[in-house]
Formats: C-alpha cells, sequence, structure tokens
C-alpha cells in the first residue's frame, strides 16, 4: 500500500505534522493540545500546589475541557499563539503546557510567555528550555517585538524560569485579578 493510494504523499503528511508541532528543542517537542490531553492536563489543573500563584486557583475537569478545546488549534483569536503541550521528545511523555498568550494590558497589547510542568519533573531544566525555544519561536517566526511574564509576587521558580529565558524585572501591576509583577525582554 502507499499513502499516493489514499491521496496522502509523503509531502502531505509532513505538512499536517508540521503544522500540529511549533517549538523542538534538545529534549522537548511542543505542539497543540489534542483531547487525548485532558486527563494529564487536568492533573494538573487539578491540583492546589500547581495552582498555587493562579489568581483563580484550580480548574474543575469541564473548566480544563474548555480550556483545552480553547487552544486546541491555537489561540481562536491568535492562531499562532496558545498553550501547547509540552511533550519529552524521547519518549512523548506530556510533561506540561508552555505557550504565548495575547493580553491587553492598560490598553497595549502585550504577548505572554507562559509555562508549566508536572511536578515530577520539576528542577530538571524543562521550563527554562521551553521557555528559550519559545522565545526563539516568537522572535524567529512570529517577529515579536516584545515579550513579558506575568508573575504573581513569590513565585520564585517562575522568576527563575523568567530570568533564564532573558527577562529582567520591568514593574508591578495591579488589576482585578490582583497584584504581579511584569519581567519583559525586547526581542
Ligand atoms: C515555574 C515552573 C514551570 C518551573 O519549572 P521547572 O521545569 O522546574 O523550571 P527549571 O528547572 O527550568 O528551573 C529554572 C530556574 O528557576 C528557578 N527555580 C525553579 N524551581 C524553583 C523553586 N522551586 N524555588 C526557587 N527557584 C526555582 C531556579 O533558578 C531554576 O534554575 P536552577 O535549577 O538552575 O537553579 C514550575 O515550578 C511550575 O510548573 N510551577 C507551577 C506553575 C506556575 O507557577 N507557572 C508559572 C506561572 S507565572
Amino acid at each position: 500500500m502507499t499513502f499516493e493510494r489514499h491521496g496522502l504523499d509523503g509531502a502531505h503528511l509532513r505538512g499536517e505534522w508540521q503544522k500540529m508541532i511549533i517549538v523542538t528543542t534538545n529534549r522537548l517537542v511542543l505542539r497543540h493540545l489534542e483531547p487525548e490531553d485532558l486527563d494529564a492536563l487536568f492533573a494538573l489543573y487539578r491540583d492546589p500546589e500547581m495552582r498555587r500563584y493562579f489568581p483563580d486557583g484550580t480548574r474543575t475537569l469541564a473548566e480544563t475541557k474548555e480550556e483545552l478545546e480553547w487552544h486546541q488549534h491555537g489561540h481562536p483569536r491568535h492562531p499562532e499563539l496558545g498553550l501547547w503541550a509540552t511533550t519529552e521528545r524521547s519518549t512523548g511523555a506530556f510533561l506540561g503546557r508552555c505557550g504565548l498568550l495575547p493580553w491587553r494590558i492598560g490598553g497595549v497589547e502585550e504577548v505572554e510567555l507562559a509555562y508549566m510542568i508536572r511536578k515530577e519533573r520539576w528542577r530538571e531544566g524543562f521550563a527554562s528550555e521551553a521557555a528559550r525555544g519559545i522565545v526563539a519561536h516568537a522572535r524567529d517566526a512570529l517577529h515579536l517585538k516584545r515579550l513579558i511574564c506575568l508573575i504573581t509576587p513569590g513565585n520564585d521558580a517562575s522568576i527563575g524560569v523568567a530570568e533564564k529565558a532573558g527577562m529582567a524585572f520591568e514593574r508591578e501591576h495591579t488589576d482585578e485579578l490582583g497584584q504581579c509583577l511584569i519581567y519583559s525582554m525586547a526581542l
């Protein structure tokens, strides 16, 4: 059997695959979220320790499903952005979700670098590696000029990742979700 018999030549398959993969690094593949990721994503979102520094706290299964579907083909309003499944390149294992999120802060359009890694795999450098890969993608493929991180005070792990990605503290910001630190970098 050949792919051509079904109208699926190799180029087509490669195209589909590449469309799904956003960023590849030494140890990671970042790809669009899929319905099969729901249980692994919910294991992160239901965990109070994982969501400690998120103003809206833990998520229910229904809320997690809604968020997964929102990001499944990229962010609906900005398909080049979104949260992406962050998987181990050697095994395909789901390690977390990282990505780029659009915000309007004080009337200014910003793009946030976001990251979350399952806690069994913390301190192996995965968030920093994902962050650096995303920064390169934002600069070279998306031609963005600036990225920020929105960090709840006390989230030292997140500050460490932002700094390793090349960001520096810019200012504090307070809105209806509470106080946060804005880290930023020019690309
Ligand atoms: C933040 C998070 C993604 C970091 O993931 P990680 O893969 O463990 O991060 P890295 O291994 O790349 O660590 C990078 C640096 O961050 C800092 N860091 C990481 N974990 C830390 C911790 N628990 N305490 C203090 N600093 C920490 C260190 O400087 C570290 O570098 P080092 O290991 O060389 O010292 C992870 O802790 C997480 O998922 N937290 C819950 C979700 C979250 O808060 N996301 C950020 C929202 S803004």
